[in-house]
């Protein structure tokens, strides 16, 4: 059998190909224009694809649309019925008006994100394919995505609680687009939530805002962070609650979590200042949560099978599968705006077009760019360049700095930038972006710890 995959997503792609391979001859494309190419050299070789897999959301020309123009292609030359391609559409979103669609534009199957070898064999056996049971189909793969199914499941069902963002953070930011706030009307929001106006001392404390003299109260902390910090510092505080967990093994990788949304939240809006945004505030909140989906994912994981471990590679790649499409759904059901919940779905695209929101685009860019300064929380193989956490207490970090000082390469920075989509349409010059990931990396680390 031959086996044209589509899919944006290298992680997608990947677990489709290792779940695929065993079933014939695959072949894997990151979008319709390369599935097209295949397709007319196929036709010419005379060895036409038995199968696609097709994800729906791609940028450019999305699933549906090349589903749409296969069917039409294979009306045009006359195939006849039982000749036509096989097409299997996969998606992470759960919506039946998507399903309907693709039904009518002639699909033959559909599934969603995470796909698991059980549903992959029953779905193409149903087509008409003839499989034998992958010999080694480890049955810790199967229960890692069958596992986050079940996440995805019971909160549909509403079974799930969902995490409370503390309201201080939308109540400043109101006050803020409000007429002449002053100081004192955000002490009177502040003060309100105790935690978080004792742990803003802190923060006005720490270096990041480190005066001469240490402030022990919360209109001196006010005062030192100013109207337009405080809003950051509360909205990263308000965040920071989420990422905490009493789980010994979550606590870890929600702390490698944080840091790494802390980063992305932080080059972002070092980014949008470059280019001369004027809502950094928000920039540095959409960093903050675009990857709120996975934490409330591997919360719900904990919860529901605490004897699985959660470090583990392939749970960790289920989660990482669907987190974007469910961090938007769960950010709509918190009540943020639609902006954000875009951020939070579309971060992980690989190709943007010139009229993309430029909020998307640098949140995108920092995600990308945190990989290559050591904060991403999957890459096995950047494992060499990632700072160890222990148990959350990330101080420990400071030993693993000074045995092991983390160095940019010039040279292997540039390269990657070439290939970022989001930088070319923010217009961003490289050695630019060079040099803020120089001055920020050590910023990051030490101010991820303030909160
Ligand atoms: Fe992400
Ligand atoms: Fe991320």
């Amino acid at each position: 059998m031959k086996i044209l995959i589509v899919d944006d997503e290298d992680i997608s792609k990947n677990i489709l190909l290792s779940k695929m391979a065993h079933m014939g001859t695959c072949v894997a494309v990151n979008n319709a224009k390369e599935a097209l190419e295949e397709l007319d050299k196929a036709k010419t070789d005379n060895q036409p694809f038995d199968l696609i897999t097709l994800d729906v959301a791609m940028p450019g020309m999305g699933g549906q649309e090349l589903l749409e123009h296969i069917r039409k292609n294979e009306i045009k030359n006359k195939i006849p019925k039982d000749d036509r391609v096989k097409i299997l559409m996969i998606t992470s979103r759960m919506n039946v008006g998507t399903i309907n669609a693709c039904i009518k534009r002639g699909c033959n199957g559909y599934l969603t994100k995470p796909v698991s070898q059980t549903q992959l064999i029953q779905s193409i056996s149903q087509m008409g394919f003839e499989l034998e049971q992958a010999e080694n189909s480890g049955e810790k793969e199967l229960s890692s995505s069958s596992g986050v199914a079940e996440i995805i499941k019971r909160f549909y069902s509403g079974k799930i609680i969902l995490p409370v963002f503390p309201s201080i953070v939308k109540e400043i930011e109101e006050l803020m687009a409000g007429k002449d706030p002053s100081v004192d009307d955000l002490a009177k929001i502040v003060e309100k939530d105790l935690v978080i106006s004792g742990k803003l001392i802190t923060v006005a404390n720490s270096s990041l805002y480190k005066g001469l003299d240490d402030v022990n109260s919360l209109n001196g902390a006010l005062v030192r962070l100013g109207l337009k910090h405080t809003l950051a510092a509360c909205s990263a505080l308000a965040t920071r609650n989420l990422f905490d967990s009493d789980n010994e093994a979550l606590k870890i990788e929600m702390d490698k979590l944080w840091v790494h949304s802390f980063a992305v939240a932080s080059l972002a809006r070092r980014l949008a200042e470059e280019k001369g945004f004027d809502n950094l505030d928000t920039v540095f909140l959409m960093g903050l949560v675009h990857d709120i989906g996975k934490m409330l994912l591997m919360k719900a994981f904990v919860d529901v099978y605490p004897d699985v471990s959660i470090s583990d590679e392939s749970l960790q790649l289920a989660i990482h599968e669907i987190h974007t499409t469910f961090g938007g759904v769960l950010l709509k059901k918190m009540h943020f705006s639609k902006q954000i919940i875009k951020i939070a779905e579309f971060h992980h695209w690989d190709k943007f077009e010139g009229n993309t929101d430029k909020e998307l685009l640098v949140i995108s860019l920092a995600d990308s760019l945190t990989r290559l300064l050591g904060f991403s929380v999957l890459s096995k193989k950047d494992e060499d360049n990632t700072p160890e956490f222990e148990e959350g207490d990330l101080a420990l970090e400071v030993e693993n700095d000074e045995v092991k000082k983390f160095e940019l390469d010039h040279d292997k920075i540039m390269e990657e930038l070439s290939g970022v989509s989001a930088l070319k349409v923010l217009d961003l010059d490289p050695e630019k972006v060079f040099s803020i990931l120089e001055q920020i990396q050590p910023m990051i680390k030490e101010n991820s710890r303030a909160f």
